[in-house]
């Protein structure tokens, strides 16, 4: 296992808050998912968030997480929806790096940063070369994650200060968080620290460091890592149409 998994285990639930999704990502998953047609498999799938909008076309859909906690609220939020949602929807807790279903799926994805999971070239090649196996063979895999920037570094480093404190929706204890992120001297790594701040029901505060380490991978990066797992690959910007204009996001749509 590679994963640095205790962020997620103990503070998942802020995921959603943090990091929410846009109607530009939500279109861009569901055109794609009308052009590919299903079965759907998202890898690194978190709290379920893109299994339910996607499920809601009509198509049967699989999320596979490393994390049981991060599974555990998906089946939270997944078990509010209607019966013929939920039906269409399997969890599966597994590595994306090593899996192994029975069947091909029309479209796979892995969304918003979370291919940046796998810090080594071994475990990013491993998932790619799952991926291609599992890919029915006019189906399309999505990877999006966004470009890195080294202009918003400041010798090396960079920080995101302490959030207003929100509350753990299942105990209620509030919590505030700070990340910090240092390049390390090649650039070829993220060394990354978020920090929880945690106040008890007597309002008294401790603190929680969860380590994590994330690679810098460029564009042609991921168009090498792409050619040796045999896909071909089409760079679009911000879940839009466009592949002129750089933005910061990129959305790479790959076929074999
Ligand atoms: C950025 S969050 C997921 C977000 C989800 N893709 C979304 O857009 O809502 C990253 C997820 O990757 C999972 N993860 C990290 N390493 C993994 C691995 N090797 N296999 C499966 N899941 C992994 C974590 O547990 C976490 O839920």
């Amino acid at each position: 296992m590679t994963a640095d998994l205790k962020r997620y285990q103990l503070f998942g639930w802020d995921y959603d808050h943090f990091r929410p999704l846009n109607e530009n990502e939500f279109d861009w998953y569901k055109n794609f998912a009308r052009q590919a047609g299903g079965p759907i498999l998202e890898l690194a799938c978190g709290t379920g968030r893109l299994l339910s909008i996607l499920a809601e076309l009509g198509y049967d859909v699989t999320g596979i997480d490393l994390s049981s906690q991060m599974l555990k609220i998906a089946k939270t939020n997944i078990g509010k929806l209607p019966a013929e949602l939920k039906n269409k929807i399997t969890l599966v807790n597994g590595d994306i790096t090593d899996f192994d279903f029975d069947r091909q799926f029309g479209l796979i994805y892995i969304a918003d940063n979370s291919f940046r999971e796998l810090c080594t070239k071994e475990a990013q090649v491993s998932c790619l070369k799952a991926v291609y196996h599992h890919l029915a063979p006019k189906g399309l895999f999505l990877l999006t994650v966004m470009r890195f920037d080294f202009s918003s570094f400041v010798n090396c480093k960079k920080e995101i200060p302490w959030s207003n404190a929100i509350a753990d929706p299942v105990s209620g204890t509030k919590v505030s968080r700070k990340v910090e992120f240092k390049l390390s001297e090649n650039k070829k790594l993220l060394n990354g620290l978020y920090t929880y701040k945690i106040f008890d029901a007597q309002g008294i505060e401790h603190l929680e460091e969860c380590p994590f380490v994330s690679p810098i991978l460029h564009e042609a990066d991921y168009q090498a890592l792409f050619a040796e797992t045999g896909f071909k690959a089409d760079l679009f910007y911000d879940y839009k149409d466009q592949k002129d204009i750089v933005g910061k996001i990129m959305c790479f749509v790959c076929s074999k």
